[in-house]
């Protein structure tokens, strides 16, 4: 549904554009300040924000500049007092969407503008979408604040002229899905995206990938080669855990991006080129300069704009979504029709540690895609740790998708055994049975 916020002190005005608006079915939320107002906007993912100027806290001209930076995307109408023509002119200056006047607001005047604000910012997110066909195979998929945040962050990005970009997030959160995504959204996407992962070249190598060299700069340099620096003119460098490039290769680059300029290994000439680099890690690069290992110098070069991704298990809003994005994905990829994930699967994926992160999501999603058998995945499916957790209840049952007690007991044997580390002797004094008991019952498998 179309959501939309209006921020304004006064009570009455609050009531009645709710009233008339939730009329025209649209979810109407409401901030009598400035700050619940910003905050709202951004937790409701408002699609066209009603403004008052005059706010308690704040000039109205700075949420609005506020709200034009945190979500372009919105359409903001404000709400002038009557009369006051050259604050209405100065806040469309700054971006507003369109104005209306205080204390009669004419009813079908509202509705009217809120529902063009809707129009173009439906037409602006479509022009988006297909001038973005490409980065949209580089979707950020989730619901969670930071993710939302993320992904405003990358449209903004995306149309400044910001030259460097640092990525911090653990293994499997998405750095590079979001240095591609940067690039494919940015004016940079008709020139190539060059990547490079510095844990695995050595140092000699590191030079001549990055600026090339010139023929006979050494032995096996038969003929002159540019390098990944200048094959990236005008578009985008990716220079992947750059926290583990040498002393030597971290001097070379700093020179290159203080001078914005480099010269091929074997070559005289400097070249000048237009690229943005994007660098990342899953270290700290901070502990790196504490420990000697990484330039400080270099550091703050690479951190003018710092992303940071969080684990996914402090993102848990995310987990649903992701798990139900790559259920249609792999189903796509391996010609499977598994509709859904039955409701306590969901829950269980939801609460689960994810130390592999997003990655660890995807790859448990296609197994369980390419193994299923059934419409719907069964938290039965799942493996034995999502089960075993002692702060999940084991084998709860959902009405209608009814189990064999024999199938339920095989699940809980499982988990036992994760949570006792596989240890039969252990599982069977839990279970209170028998070793030759619990062999048997491994050995039937499910009775379903
Ligand atoms: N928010 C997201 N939406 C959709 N897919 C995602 C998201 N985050 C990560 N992925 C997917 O998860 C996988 C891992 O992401 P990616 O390779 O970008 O992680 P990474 O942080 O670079 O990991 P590493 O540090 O191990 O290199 C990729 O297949 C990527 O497309
Ligand atoms: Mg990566």
């Amino acid at each position: 549904m179309d959501s939309v916020l209006i921020i304004d002190d006064e009570r009455n005005i609050r009531t009645l554009v709710a009233r008339v608006l939730g009329q025209d079915n649209l979810e109407v939320h409401t901030a009598g300040t400035g700050k619940e107002g910003l905050d709202l906007a951004e937790e409701s993912g408002a699609d066209v924000v009603l403004l008052d100027l005059r706010l308690p806290d704040t000039d109205g001209i700075q949420v609005l500049r506020e709200l034009r930076a945190r979500r372009p995307e919105t359409a903001v109408i404000i709400i002038t007092a009557f009369g006051q023509i050259e604050t209405a002119v100065a806040a469309m200056k700054s971006g507003a969407a369109d104005y209306l006047e205080k204390p009669f607001i004419h009813l079908d005047k509202l509705r009217l503008a809120v529902a063009r604000a809707l129009e173009e910012v439906k037409a602006r997110r479509e022009i988006q979408r297909l001038h973005a066909t490409e980065a949209g195979k580089y979707q950020i998929v989730g619901e969670s604040l930071a993710t939302r945040q993320l992904r405003d962050m990358i449209s903004q990005l995306a149309r400044s002229e910001a030259h460097t970009i640092l990525i911090h997030g653990e293994s499997g959160t998405g750095k590079e899905l979001v240095a591609r995504g940067l690039h494919y959204e940015s004016a940079r996407h008709t020139a190539p995206f060059m990547e490079v992962n510095c844990a695995a070249i050595t140092e000699t190598l590191f030079e001549s990938e990055l600026f090339g060299h010139e023929k006979g700069a050494f032995t096996d340099a038969k003929a002159t080669k540019k390098g990944l620096m200048e094959l990236a003119d005008h578009g985008t460098l990716f220079l992947d855990e750059i926290g583990e490039i040498s002393p030597a290769s971290q001097a070379k680059l700093l020179r290159c991006l203080q001078e914005r300029a480099f010269k091929r290994v074997g070559g005289v000439r400097d070249i000048k080129v237009d690229v943005r680099v994007i660098t990342a890690t899953n270290r700290s690069l901070e502990a790196l300069v504490k420990d000697g290992r990484f330039r400080e110098d270099l550091f703050y070069r690479l951190n003018v704009i710092p992303i940071a991704i969080p684990p996914l298990r402090e993102r848990r809003d995310d987990i649903v979504p992701l798990a139900r994005y790559f259920l249609a994905e792999a189903n796509r990829t391996f010609h499977r029709g598994i509709r859904s994930f039955a409701p306590e699967t969901e829950r269980l994926l939801a609460s689960f540690g994810w130390p592999g992160n997003v990655r660890e999501l995807k790859n448990l999603i296609e197994r369980l895609v390419i193994l299923g058998t059934t419409d719907t995945i069964e938290p039965g499916q799942l493996p034995g740790q999502f089960l075993g957790r002692a702060d999940v209840p084991v084998a709860v049952e959902t009405p209608g998708k009814l189990r064999t007690l024999a199938a339920v007991e095989l699940t809980y044997i499982v988990s036992v055994l994760e949570h006792v580390k596989g240890n039969k002797s252990e599982a069977a004094k839990v279970l209170g049975i028998t070793r030759q008991t619990l062999r048997k019952k491994l050995a039937e498998g499910p009775a379903d």
